[in-house]
């Protein structure tokens, strides 16, 4: 809990955020990770001239807290369940016009860690489910007992970037021929004898096939390369765009998807080193990503991995 605000997850980079934004005056703005609405409690105190704040949210229980921590904007809130990457469905249901202002802080929130029946930490008994928004699709359990052993290695390899893949991968498959496995302790059992932690080598092992397998329930990198470019695409002129990512596989995307953007040549593919000119849509306002202080790491060590981008919609 943060007892300064007895909301239960801390908002990264908070200070940063506002900073993007302070000089743009915005009228409509898309948050598509409402979470605990901290985020979005700073930006509509700072901008008064907000007249629309499209909240959106995967998961009904964010949105239930979010509204009642948002209550004072009642007028100006417009909450959504579902995806980020179908904003643009979302703004043209509701006839809203396109937005100056664009918010995503990635990922999972502390609410959806600490709570052991949403089963994304292993280091709490819950059944394995992973997903954010828990009215559609697979559960982390469906992919663990129905996956072959090669689709589960390409998804510890790609997301989870764990060297013992094809461990992990034929652990599973004999470990389920015996039982199914059902409960984030099952999955951790299964797999800590044949994933040996060093804690002063690095990450646990356990994580990054947690982490691995909560991207693919919740196909993450998908829905980002997908949110990216149509929020580039419908930004108005001058309107900012703010990426919030916790890991090099999502800020891969996203600075590749943003450097392209700005960029004024345009390389063709299969005839490797002929570019063509192209007219840039976006400024890039900071050459690196923004990172937390030390300060802020210290108060919420969370925020140790994060990175803030950001471009700018140039004029037409
Ligand atoms: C890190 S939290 C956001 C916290 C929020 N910015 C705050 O300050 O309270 C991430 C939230 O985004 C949601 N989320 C993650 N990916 C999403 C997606 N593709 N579409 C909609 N919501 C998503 C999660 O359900 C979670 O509630």
């Amino acid at each position: 809990m943060n007892p300064s605000t007895s909301h239960p997850h801390v908002s990264v980079l908070l200070e940063e955020v506002l900073q993007t934004f302070e000089s743009t005056h915005l009228i409509c703005f898309v948050d598509g990770t409402l979470g605990a609405g901290g985020h979005a409690e700073a930006i509509l105190a700072a901008h008064p001239e907000i007249k629309f704040y499209l909240g959106i949210d995967q998961d009904a229980q964010a949105l239930e807290l979010a509204a009642a921590r948002l209550k004072p904007w009642a007028d100006k809130l417009i909450l959504k369940q579902g995806n980020f990457a179908d904003f643009d469905l979302f703004l043209k249901e509701l006839q809203l016009p396109n937005p100056n202002g664009f918010l995503v802080d990635l990922g999972v929130s502390s609410m959806q860690l600490d709570q052991a029946a949403r089963g994304f930490s292993f280091s709490k008994e819950g059944p394995l489910d992973m997903r954010m928004n828990q009215e559609i699709g697979h559960t982390a359990a469906d992919i663990v007992n129905n996956a072959t052993e090669y689709e589960l290695g390409k998804i510890f390899r790609e997301y989870g970037e764990e060297k013992r893949w094809r461990n992990a991968a034929r652990t599973i498959v004999e470990a389920r021929q015996k039982n199914p496995i059902l409960t984030t302790t099952d999955l951790a059992n299964v797999l800590r004898p044949a994933l040996p932690w060093n804690p002063k080598k690095g990450i646990n092992p356990l994580t990054l096939i947690f982490q691995a397998l909560r991207i693919s329930v919740n196909k993450e990198l998908e829905v980002l390369e997908i949110f990216v470019t149509k929020a580039i695409d419908v930004l108005l002129p001058n309107g900012r765009l703010a990426v919030i990512s916790f890991h090099s596989l999502e800020d891969r995307i996203v600075k590749n998807q943003m450097r392209f953007a700005a960029s004024d040549k345009f390389e063709t593919t299969g005839l490797g080193g002929i570019f063509r000119d192209k007219k840039p849509i976006v400024s890039l306002t900071t050459k690196k990503p923004i990172g937390p202080t030390d300060d802020e790491v210290d108060k919420n060590p969370r925020s140790r991995s994060a990175k803030l981008r950001v471009v700018e919609k140039l004029p037409d």
